[in-house]
């Protein structure tokens, strides 16, 4: 199946987005981490494309999305979610974030629960920056505006996945190489500032009455599974999944444990609520 990359106007910003699938059918919408872009959720794009409608979209700024002026937060991207979701039409989806992803849905909930058909959190976590991850974020920002990408390019790669993908899954790592490196500077310093600032969202999890599961990989460093239970103890009724052989990009380096569990949550979805 070939995925053609398609746009939409968002308010003022031409947002990028891939689509698969049946309009009729259930709608999962995939929100990549930072810093990458929709291509990281082309597998799950051609898989689920079977069953269901799937779109991923380019958060503002990064692929192939325009970034627009305004300062960036968690809150803005949250709001654009929902602007994407009403010029597709699509009243309620099945919400599938990965990381900064998941962030976004989280935020998404605080106030437009009722346009969430079932929530997928991968890799992510509902705390905010403590203070010191603040300050190395900050430190980041100046580093690459001095530097450029490619150290941090190298870097991130070593949290990113865990060690064995470096041998076993040598195309995901070098797509997320290239994806980095591919991201304009700008969007990276401005993201990493949203972050930064974003707030927590635990205390809104214990509300959330749709089914809700949480997938993390066994070494992820950067959203640890401990992140992953604290989740799925707020959020009753939830299930947790730890994928084996995968850090912070599970669905890129263990797909076929990901897509199972994934495929095994959304068939127990009562389609008939959306
Ligand atoms: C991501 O993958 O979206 C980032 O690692 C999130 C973060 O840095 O907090």
């Amino acid at each position: 199946m070939a995925l053609n990359s398609k746009v939409l106007l968002v308010g003022e910003n031409h947002t990028s987005y891939l689509e698969s699938g049946d309009v009729d059918e259930l709608p999962l919408i995939f929100i990549h981490g930072f810093p990458f872009n929709n291509k990281m959720w082309e597998d799950q794009l051609i898989k689920f494309g079977v069953e269901y409608r799937c779109i991923a979209y380019d958060v503002r700024g990064h692929g192939s999305s325009e970034a627009g002026e305004v300062n960036f937060s968690i809150g803005l991207f949250a709001e654009d979610l929902i602007a994407i979701m009403d010029a597709l039409k699509i009243e309620k989806a099945v919400i599938v974030g990965l990381s900064m992803g998941g962030y976004v849905a989280m935020k998404a909930i605080e106030k437009y629960s009722l346009r969430f058909a079932g929530l997928v959190l991968c890799d992510t976590q509902c705390v905010a920056d403590t203070e010191e991850g603040k300050e190395k974020r900050k430190k980041t920002i100046g580093f690459i505006e001095r530097n450029g990408l490619e150290v941090y390019a190298d870097e991130s790669l070593k949290n990113l996945f865990a060690p064995a993908s470096f041998e076993t899954k040598q195309q995901a790592v070098s797509f997320i190489h290239s994806t980095i490196l591919n991201t304009p500077a700008r969007t990276i310093c401005r993201t990493l500032q949203a972050l930064a600032e974003r707030n927590e969202t635990c205390t809104s999890l214990p509300q959330i009455d749709f089914p809700v599961l949480i997938v993390v990989g066994a070494e992820d460093k950067i959203t640890s599974p401990e992140a992953a239970r604290k989740m799925n103890g707020l959020i009753g009724g939830s299930e947790l999944v730890i994928i084996p052989e995968a850090g912070h990009l599970s669905n890129l380096e263990n797909p076929i444990q990901f897509n199972f569990h994934l495929k095994e949550f959304l068939k127990k979805l009562n389609h008939s609520n959306v």
